[in-house]
């Protein structure tokens, strides 16, 4: 099929890759030159492992090309996807772009005489694409929905795996205006993508990708919760309660004598909590979207204000150990807001360092992906950014592991108490063994242990 996608960020160029990787013909638009002019030479402006691979073939194979020009992408294709960014601003979503993009369409729909289907991937709040975006693009075309299509079909692509998450989908939802929309977006996975396919209406495609998220950031802030109760009485390691909790039989499946354990299990675990461009904002979202709609989400808030609290809790661990920090050395590992990704947007590091410069630490830092985006974040004379752990933990008379980067997990015991002048360590998820700590002299703690 001949496709056209607008927004070359995250979703937008993954989404681009891939259905051009499958053989779909796709234009990728961006307002920014820059940008289109990297991708058209095989260079990727974002990091997502297997994707530079991906983006050298299919370029080199013209399945894709990408453009700035939004009218003759929608005239040289057949369907186009809106991916463009949908920011948290002022307490609610900020549709801008989302809106700029609808009128564009629509100005180049009028010109255009065969039909052609409108598919949202921006997450949006349920009923912006049968109000906002419909009536944007019926104004400007001067046609009414059906004929043309409208269509939604929200991405469920984690960062750092992204390529996987879309080559092999658990399920593709696909919300649609009529039965032609609907059709003219099951045909872009028909046969190539195994998985099976939800048809619903406009607005319940909204809903389902704003439940998924708000789901698993309730796990995580559940699991905060009870770690946090398990810290306040004492002699409870928040881990061992949850690896009692996974053997129920409503969550465990046993097959002959193996212990088959769903992936939602990874987010039932004590940690420094959530971040990234998607948890955050779109729990935020979706409770003042439910409260414009005279409805408290509780639970959501709740989420929220556990989540608020944990990268306080690390620093709060760090004092109990070391007192002041007052001119102290404090390194962190890892900024990034989860290991295998650059992104650290919302990172519960930068939280952290913050915190702890307030407090008058000189802070080291390091991330094996996430400096270049550290760098313009983080601006202060107490603060500097290290190649390596090995520079991080040098001299350092606390440490901090925040992202639970493979590099980060293997560092040894030994290495702990031989770099710093201190061998203090809070472990922010739970991925070193205490007893090898201790046995090599580091002082050792972690969220969900007291
Ligand atoms: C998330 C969803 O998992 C995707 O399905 C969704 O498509 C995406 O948002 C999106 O809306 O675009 P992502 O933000 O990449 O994907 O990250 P996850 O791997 O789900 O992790 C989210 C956050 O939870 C990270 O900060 C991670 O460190 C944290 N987390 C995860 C924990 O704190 N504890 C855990 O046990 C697991």
């Amino acid at each position: 099929m001949r496709i056209s996608i607008v927004g070359t960020g995250y979703v937008g160029l993954v989404s681009g890759i891939c259905l051009s990787f499958q053989g779909h013909d796709v234009i990728c638009v961006d307002k920014k030159a820059e940008i289109v002019n990297e991708i058209n030479n095989s260079i990727s402006p974002i990091y997502e492992p297997k994707l530079d691979d991906m983006l050298n073939q299919v370029i080199s194979e013209k399945k894709l090309y990408a453009c700035t020009d939004i009218n003759w992408a929608i005239e040289n294709t057949d369907v186009t996807i809106v991916a463009v960014g949908t920011p948290f601003k002022n307490n609610a979503i900020d549709l801008t772009y989302i809106k700029e993009c609808a009128r564009e369409i629509g100005t180049a729909l009028a010109e255009k005489t065969s039909y052609h289907t409108v598919c949202i991937k921006s997450t949006v709040v349920p009923g912006t694409t049968d109000t906002i975006v419909r009536e944007i693009i019926e104004e400007a075309s001067h046609k009414q929905v059906g004929s043309f299509g409208l269509a939604m079909n929200p991405e469920f692509l984690r960062e750092g795996c992204a390529v996987d998450d879309f080559m092999m989908p658990d399920r593709i939802v696909i919300g649609a205006y009529d039965d032609l929309s609907f059709d003219s977006i099951a045909a872009i996975y028909r046969g190539v993508f195994d998985a099976p396919v939800i048809k619903t209406n406009l607005r319940t495609a909204e809903m389902i990708k704003y439940t998924s998220n708000s789901f698993l950031a309730n796990l995580i802030s559940f699991s905060n919760d009870i770690s946090n109760i398990c810290e306040s009485i004492g002699g409870i390691d928040a881990i061992d309660v949850f690896d009692g909790l996974i053997m129920d039989k409503r969550i465990v499946v046993k097959n002959d004598d193996k212990q088959l354990y769903p992936g939602l299990v990874q987010y039932l675990k004590p940690g420094c909590g959530f971040g990234g461009s998607c948890f955050p904002k779109d729990v935020k979202a979706l409770l003042t979207h439910a409260k414009a709609n005279t409805y408290d989400a509780v639970s959501l808030e709740a989420v929220l204000a556990i989540n608020e609290l944990q990268p306080l809790k690390m620093v709060e661990k760090l004092e109990s150990l070391i007192g002041d920090l007052l001119g102290k050395k404090i390194a962190v590992l890892g900024i990034a807001f989860k290991a295998e990704t650059d992104d650290i947007r919302e990172s519960p590091a930068i939280k952290i360092i913050h915190i702890l410069l307030d407090k008058g630490a000189l802070v080291t830092a390091c991330d094996p992906e996430a400096l270049r985006n550290a760098e313009k974040e983080l601006k202060n004379d107490r603060f500097s950014l290290k190649e390596n752990y090995v520079e991080t933990l040098r001299d350092a008379e606390g440490a901090l592991l925040v992202t639970a980067w493979e590099s980060y997990k293997c560092i040894q015991p030994i290495e702990f108490r031989n770099l710093m002048k201190n061998a203090v360590l809070i472990d922010g998820r739970r991925v070193f063994d205490k007893n090898a700590m201790e046995s090599a002299g580091v002082k050792y703690t972690g969220i969900g242990l007291k």
